[in-house]
């Protein structure tokens, strides 16, 4: 709509200059021809003039009317005292007087020839209001007119001329052409403003992505302290654990915890890679990922603390739960956290009554997964602050788990929500779409 006016605007004030330019030219043309005319009649005027101060009684007149059929007769005054004189007569003649002679003219002979010098609408010689001689029609308002008086004593006639413009002279292609050009200009002019605000757009973008991954790379850094610190503890108690045995000379009992350590030493190894993928802002490889294998692969990494604590798992995700496109390690992530949580959370729970259970569910929009607990629940304030950074109960917490856990959620697309179950623990209902295209 703008544009479109802004085009109006534009062609109006150009073509109305135009137009007015050379409406201008045609009337400096037209003033011109009307000189040439007022030239001319003044000539034949001033002739008559000449030819009567020229003749004598000795003038023959016939040979004088047949050189100057204008003359339509000719009387000798009789009284010599009698002035020079304009006398009208009938049908728009006059008799021209001087002294000596009348002449009576007839001005449509004397101007014969006049329509073929110019090109105006109407032409009019008059004298006091009466017309001598007159072309075109003269009722007619016309845009343009001229008049001047002949400058002359024995016939101040007065010669006027009146035309229109000629429209179809005007520069019609011009007028196209320019609306045309401003069509485009004022398209152009759209397009670079287009552009421009998606170059904005696109500047905003890259800032603001380049504060995400500045963000993700702080955030990197303290979920290394977080994720390394399991996998390393466990690692050392494995360790420890197999050197005691060898010092009872247990051997038999040593290499399934050597097996347990290297489980966890390939986590960290995997962990350290995904965090150098991260820091090095390399594209992370979404795949199909199954999110029962995951979990199992998870409560296989944590089965020191599961034992441990005497936590039951229970596992409902149906065989059918389709694959969701995503890094595998990040889910890995988010179970690690949540269930590192809840096994925490029942570490003074009597015995045998723990339990982490996890729940899966599907739609054709995406996957709805439920892990509930058998703990004392999230506290009044961890409701409300659990996905903070840095909020944490536990002495040795690092308040950074779930926070990461969110950050993951969100950049699969999904949500996660936390609540307490009345009678039971806490409950993280997590959402995943199944178009989980990172933004
Ligand atoms: N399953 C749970 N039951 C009770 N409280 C929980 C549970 N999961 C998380 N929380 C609470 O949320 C806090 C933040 O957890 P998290 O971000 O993992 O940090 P951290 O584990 O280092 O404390 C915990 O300190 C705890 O108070
Ligand atoms: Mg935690």
């Amino acid at each position: 709509m703008f544009k479109v006016l802004l085009w109006l605007v534009l062609t109006l004030f150009s073509g109305s200059g135009v137009v007015l330019y050379a409406l201008q030219q045609q009337y400096e043309d037209q003033s011109v021809t009307y000189r040439i005319l007022y030239r001319e009649v003044t000539v034949k005027l001033s002739q008559l003039e000449t030819i009567l101060s020229l003749l004598s009684v000795a003038s023959d007149p016939s040979a004088v009317q047949q050189k100057f059929p204008q003359i339509l007769a000719w009387k000798t005054l009789p009284k010599e005292d009698s002035t020079p004189t304009l006398r009208a007569a009938e049908n728009g003649t006059y008799w021209l007087e001087n002294q000596h002679f009348a002449l009576l003219i007839d001005p449509q002979v004397l101007l014969a020839d006049i329509p073929q010098i110019h090109s105006f609408q109407h032409i009019l010689m008059s004298w006091n209001n009466r017309p001598l001689f007159e072309i075109g029609d003269g009722d007619e308002s016309t845009f343009w007119q001229w008049e001047k008086g002949i400058n002359s004593n024995l016939q101040p006639f007065e010669l006027s001329a009146n035309n229109d413009p000629e429209w179809a002279r005007l520069p019609w292609l011009l007028l196209l052409l320019l609306s045309v050009i401003w069509a485009v200009v004022v398209y152009f002019i759209g397009q670079y403003r287009i552009k421009k605000r998606q170059h904005s757009i696109a500047v905003l973008r890259e800032h603001f992505s380049e504060l995400t991954r500045f963000n993700a790379i702080g955030e990197v850094t303290t979920g290394i302290v977080h994720e390394l610190n399991q996998p390393l503890t466990a690692v050392l108690s494995y360790n420890q654990a197999a050197l005691r045995l060898i010092g009872q000379q247990q051997m038999h009992k040593v290499a399934p915890l050597l097996d347990a350590a290297v489980i966890q030493i390939k986590r960290i190894s995997t962990l350290l890679l995904h965090f150098r993928q991260k820091l090095t802002l390399e594209q992370v490889a979404f795949q199909e990922v199954n999110f029962s294998k995951v979990w199992r692969r998870v409560t296989v990494l944590l089965e020191n603390e599961i034992n441990q604590g005497k936590v039951k798992i229970i596992t409902r995700i149906p065989d059918s739960l389709p694959t969701l496109r995503a890094d595998p390690l990040w889910i890995e992530q988010i179970f690690h956290n949540i269930l590192s949580n809840a096994i925490q959370a029942q570490q003074h729970n009597n015995a045998a009554s723990a339990w982490v259970a996890i729940g899966a569910e599907y739609s054709d929009q995406g996957i709805t997964l439920v892990i509930t607990d058998g703990g004392p629940g999230l506290s009044e304030q961890a409701l409300q602050q659990v996905f903070i950074p840095f909020f944490t109960t536990r002495q040795e917490g690092l308040g950074l788990g779930m926070a990461l856990t969110e950050t993951l959620v969100q950049r699969l697309n999904g949500n996660i929500k936390a609540e307490n179950i009345a009678g039971q623990g806490a409950c993280f209902t997590l959402w995943f779409p199944f178009n989980t295209q990172e933004l």
